[in-house]
């Protein structure tokens, strides 16, 4: 048996870097200040969706109405405190076996790229030194449609030179799985099957994932 993957495009925020945590402080700051509480159950529906997809959703959990100006200057306040903690990291951010995982994948020539709904994309590859590891990045300022539509992740694999059935997609988000799914590509979640119930293939996390071990995933998988 065998596979045809040439390419692995891996999500961002909780699948490469430690950033989910922040995400959800910051969206449960912005509830609490409009006078709701926010639990981190409710923070999945969040999770690999834009930043205005993400205010509706929480607003609607809300029972809130804000105008258009209100909405902006809520987007900017959440942003502000989320910069402000992802301007502090460091290579520490990087969740264990990611690197591993990306520099294995350098030596045995898979291309990968990197497909995030988020805007602070290149702060954060900055900030941990992701970015040389990556041969393509489509994040936020690159797209206009929130997964799970599948144009983050052909964006990636048009970078890549790659047809969408040659690539693997790393998620974290259930929405983010969608949207690979959406795209025709293979999909690997990363977290507990409750929540990633449609991934081809799931793992806790990245730690001891290696090339060999996703080989084997991958050609057990129907075609
Ligand atoms: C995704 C996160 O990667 O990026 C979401 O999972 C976030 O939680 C989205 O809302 C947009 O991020 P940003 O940094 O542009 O607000
Ligand atoms: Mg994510």
């Amino acid at each position: 048996m065998s596979h045809n993957i040439k390419g692995i495009i891996f999500d961002l925020d909780g699948v490469l870097v430690d950033t989910a945590r922040y995400h959800f402080q910051a969206w449960r700051q912005l509830a609490e200040s409009l006078g709701f509480s926010f639990t981190e159950e409710e923070n999945e529906r969040l999770k690999g969706v834009s930043r205005r997809a993400s205010l509706e959703i929480l607003l609607s959990m809300g029972k809130l109405t804000l105008s258009e100006d209100e909405k902006e200057s809520a987007m900017a306040s959440k942003n502000k405190n989320y910069v402000e903690m992802i301007g502090k990291m460091t290579p520490e951010g990087i969740l264990p076996g990611a690197l591993d995982l990306l520099k294995e994948l350098k030596q045995s020539g898979i291309k990968t790229a990197l497909g995030s709904a988020s805007k602070n994309a290149p702060l954060i590859l900055e900030r941990t030194g992701l970015a040389r590891y990556l041969d393509a990045v489509v994040d936020g300022n690159r797209t206009s449609r929130a997964k799970p539509d599948p144009e983050v992740f052909l964006l990636g694999a048009g970078d890549l030179k790659l047809e969408p059935g040659e690539c693997l997609v790393f998620e974290d988000a259930a929405a983010g799985i969608e949207a690979a799914q959406n795209a025709g590509m293979k999909t690997a979640g990363i977290g507990r099957k409750n929540q990633l119930n449609r991934a081809d293939i799931l793992f806790p996390n990245l730690q001891g994932v290696t090339w060999s071990v996703l080989s084997k995933k991958l050609s057990d998988l129907p075609r």
